[in-house]
């Protein structure tokens, strides 16, 4: 059991029912905020430790421990410290809040889907995406004047990609009859926003797991969003059934795991195993295309504020496609070390 005091780890003051996290609590500030004052105030400590409420919560800052934590020893750490009144709920679990023997059998199952040999098989699709936002922002520059919102580009872009790696669908976020009306951004600029209900939740599942039952209810935050994800998620498991379609992207991975469900079963019943698909395929689509159209936006909006660094970049890139034949592929993308070090803010290095 962590005992943050025992271990003398340094940490923000506590504050009686909030512990050390009040502002964010309250909603005064984002948890990203929180942290990035914590990792600035906490400069050379490899570790700080916070309060949630009463739970204790050990901050590792260090790289190398971050990445043991990810990768090497991750079978030691299967749970995400989420409140367990979630996983009760087969609806509600996605691999994030799965408890540990479902999120394990999930994960064996798509693992496939996320090797180096796949994300190889991918790139031409990416590639693919690249050429149609090519299209659409010649478009939209003579339209605007050449000036652009980038957060709405990385979003298209993503969703693009995402739909495609995901469950092998066209979002027809860079199709030119789509650009102006695409139901697929209305809805997910509605459900990525900030939502007062989802604060309230995020309080009353600690404090109070029994209420949050009801909270959760009357306060479902994506209720005008989730139906119609989940009826599209649906429409595309009918349509693959009806024409016995199988692909093995995550959505024909998931379908397999349907059917052959092995031990699952025993912890989801049968009847609610369409819900429990689909509640993934969800979770799937937010945990790829928030994060990485938020990491697209921010690393344009850092380019942008570092012209030289933009400038040495694109250099590297052409004169790397110029060396290729004006074709990339997943070996030469990587092999621009000037872009992975871009990729992981090591400038300083090169
Ligand atoms: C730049 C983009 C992304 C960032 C920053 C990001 C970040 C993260 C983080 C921090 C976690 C939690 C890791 C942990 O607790 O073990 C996670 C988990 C996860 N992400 Fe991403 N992610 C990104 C893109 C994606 C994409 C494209 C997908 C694809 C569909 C995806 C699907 C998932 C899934 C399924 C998990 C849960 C994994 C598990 O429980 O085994 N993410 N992501």
């Amino acid at each position: 059991m962590l005992d943050l005091n025992k271990h003398n780890i340094p940490g923000p003051p506590f504050t009686m029912f909030f512990g050390t996290m009040k502002e964010v609590l309250l909603g005064r500030t984002s948890v990203e905020k929180y942290l990035r004052n914590i990792y600035d105030a906490y400069e050379r400590p490899p570790f700080v430790g916070i309060f949630h409420i009463r739970e204790q919560i050990l901050i590792i800052k260090d790289p190398e421990h971050i990445k043991d934590v990810f990768i090497k020893d991750s079978a030691l750490f299967p749970n995400r410290g989420l409140n367990s009144s979630l996983q009760e709920e087969p609806l509600k679990q996605f691999l994030f809040h799965a408890n540990v023997p479902v999120a394990h059998i999930i994960r064996s199952k798509v693992s496939s889907a996320f090797t180096p040999s796949k994300l190889k098989e991918l790139c031409h699709m990416m590639l693919e995406s690249l050429e149609r936002l090519d299209n659409y922002l010649e478009e939209l520059l003579s339209k605007n004047n050449n000036i652009i919102n980038c957060g709405n580009i990385a979003a298209r872009l993503t969703a693009d990609m995402t739909g495609i790696n995901l469950m092998s669908i066209n979002m027809r976020t860079l199709t030119r009859e789509n650009y102006e009306e695409n139901d697929f951004l209305k809805y997910t600029d509605n459900a990525c926003g900030t939502y007062w209900g989802t604060l309230i939740k995020t309080v009353m599942i600690d404090i109070c797991p029994r209420l949050y039952k009801w909270i959760d209810y009357l306060l479902s935050s994506n209720s005008k969003v989730t139906p119609p994800f989940l009826n599209f998620i649906s429409d595309i498991i009918k349509y693959r059934k009806k024409h016995a379609i199988v692909k093995a992207d995550i959505l024909g991975l998931l379908m397999e795991l349907k059917k052959n469900p092995g031990k699952l079963s025993e912890f989801i019943g049968s009847d609610v195993m369409d819900e429990f698909l689909r509640t993934q395929m969800l979770g799937f689509l937010y945990a790829g295309y928030e994060t990485t159209a938020a990491t697209i936006c921010n690393t344009l909006y850092e380019l942008a504020s570092h012209p030289n660094i933009q400038d040495k970049l694109r250099k590297k890139i052409l004169d790397t496609y110029a060396k290729n034949n004006g074709q990339l592929q997943y070996d030469d993308i990587n092999a621009i070390s000037y872009l992975n070090a871009d990729f992981k803010g090591k400038h300083n290095n090169i």
